[in-house]
């Protein structure tokens, strides 16, 4: 049985520790802002087993010209599950939820091995790619949904 349901942060570290932040402390999976009332976790459940995460946090980017944006954060499917629709799943999920908040664009930092993915949802790049400590290349991207 599958289902996608709100999870707490802390649970979110389930998918987020091995996939994101590999070998590196379990504080690391904490995000700013991870705990506020408007920041909302989602969780893909498999038979009662987590096996992805999405985090939306109500964010503002100053370089988007739009009132009521979220972002995406924490995106994540345990390996074994990766390239079997549930990214896809849990994404259109989040906008689903996003719509329903009045959201008018989502943005997130995608790593360049993911745009593929995301751009296949819709998503289109914003200015040049630029590089997070200990993780990689990212490109801003955004997607308009108001
Ligand atoms: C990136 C990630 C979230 C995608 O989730 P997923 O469940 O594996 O992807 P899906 O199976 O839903 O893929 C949906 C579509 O995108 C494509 N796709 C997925 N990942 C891709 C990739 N890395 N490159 C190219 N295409 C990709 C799939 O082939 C599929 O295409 P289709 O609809 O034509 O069949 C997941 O692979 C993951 O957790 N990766 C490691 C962590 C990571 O990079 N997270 C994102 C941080 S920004």
């Amino acid at each position: 049985m599958k289902e996608i349901k709100k999870i707490s942060s802390r649970d979110t570290f389930l998918v987020r520790h091995p996939i994101l932040r590999e070998g590196k402390p379990i504080e690391s999976c904490q995000f700013d802002g991870d705990d506020l009332e408007t920041t909302t976790h989602f969780g893909l459940f498999i038979d009662k087993n987590i096996i992805g995460v999405l985090s939306v946090f109500k964010n503002n980017n100053v370089i988007f010209n739009s009132e009521n944006q979220f972002q995406i954060r924490g995106m994540a499917i345990l390996e074994d599950f990766q390239r079997k629709g549930f990214g896809d799943e849990l994404i259109k999920h989040a906008e689903v939820y996003i719509k329903s908040q009045f959201g008018k664009l989502i943005w997130f930092n995608a790593r360049e091995s993911a745009v593929p993915f995301y751009e296949k949802l819709g998503y289109i790049k914003i200015g040049e790619p630029f590089s997070i400590a200990d993780i990689g290349i990212h490109y801003n991207m955004k997607k308009e949904i108001g």
